[in-house]
């Protein structure tokens, strides 16, 4: 199947979501819809969270090949606040530790009428070699693909920024960081250039650089200074150790920080009323100075708290393209 066909392969002949593998290949008034169905899932942190019946008798199963802490509880959270049994499969207590295959571990939970699958996995790939082997019925959701794709964390920064900025559209948004290794950035330059005319910046030092062919029309550049002025958005990304095997070329965290930290001195080049993000885990004091990560234009919390109501929606729009 070539690439269109795989993109198309989320949507059902009604336009409707089947599975999320990636931004790419959705619409912008497809995400926008998206975001808003988000939002109106949201209640204040504090207050009872939004609950609906929407997935009563359905089965939510969370898949995790890879560490999580945001995706995979949020995921959980929002499967439940949508009245879905929801299964978390303990990888390292599995059967997959005694030789079961990826595939049969899939026909065996999809026989126990599992719903919908929430696959983390460190190899491209696996998310859509999923979706080819599940009955129709079943829907597969992204929840992290190597370095290639996480769909719902870029639907949740889309969703972070339109709150604080009011617009996906004409922003500058900085990212610094591991950028060779991060699918967080991929999912967000996506959905950035579906959603309007935006300037990204790709700060990153020698060794971490984007492969420009994945990001033609951005500035890939090592010079943060210049890379963080007037911007209205800058992100912060952890360097990916686990994906890095020659780790004897990384700087030191010390040496890091001072090169490419987002220190509040560097913050300042930024527009005054520039949001800083970061998808976590953060390493403070390393990409990101503490005060930076606590101050006031810091949407880190903000971003976790919409995370749960991007799973919502999703969950949401994949159980209603299965109905009648
Ligand atoms: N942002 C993100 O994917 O965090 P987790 O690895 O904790 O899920």
């Amino acid at each position: 199947m070539n690439d269109t066909g795989k993109l198309d392969a989320q949507l059902d002949k009604a336009g409707r979501l089947r599975h999320l593998l990636r931004l790419q290949g959705l619409s912008k008034s497809f995400i926008t819809n998206l975001l808003d169905r988000a939002a109106g899932f949201q209640t204040a942190v504090g207050k009872p969270p939004a609950r609906d019946d929407l997935l009563r008798g359905r089965t939510v199963a969370n898949l995790f090949f890879e560490p999580s802490t945001r995706t995979r509880a949020s995921f959980e959270l929002a499967a439940k606040r949508l009245s879905a049994d929801v299964l978390n499969l303990d990888v390292n207590m599995s059967s997959r530790t005694k030789g079961e295959s990826l595939l049969d571990t899939i026909y065996t939970l999809q026989a126990m009428q599992v719903d919908v699958f929430v696959v983390r996995d460190a190899s491209a790939g696996i998310p859509e070699y999923i979706t080819e082997n599940v009955i129709p019925a079943v829907s597969v959701l992204n929840a992290g693909e190597a370095d290639v794709s996480h769909p719902t964390q870029g639907l949740l920064d889309l969703m972070t920024i339109r709150q604080a900025k009011g617009t996906l559209d004409g922003l500058t948004v900085t990212v610094i960081g591991d950028i060779a290794h991060s699918r967080v950035a991929r999912s967000l330059s996506e959905g950035l250039a579906i959603m309007g005319n935006n300037e990204l910046r790709l700060v990153s030092p020698e060794g971490l650089a984007a492969d420009p062919e994945l990001y033609p029309d951005a500035l890939l550049t090592s010079d943060i200074d210049s890379a963080v002025t007037g911007a209205d958005v800058v992100m912060a990304l952890r360097i990916q150790r686990e994906r890095i095997k020659e780790k004897s070329s990384l700087m030191t965290s010390m040496e890091y920080h001072q090169q490419y930290g987002l220190t509040e001195a560097r913050l300042q080049l930024a527009r005054p009323d520039a949001i800083v993000m970061h998808p976590g885990p953060m390493n403070r004091d390393v990409e990101i100075s503490g005060p930076v990560a606590d101050g006031p234009q810091s949407v880190v919390t903000r971003q976790v708290h919409n995370g749960v109501a991007v799973r919502m929606a999703v969950l949401a729009a994949v159980t209603e393209a299965r109905l009648p």
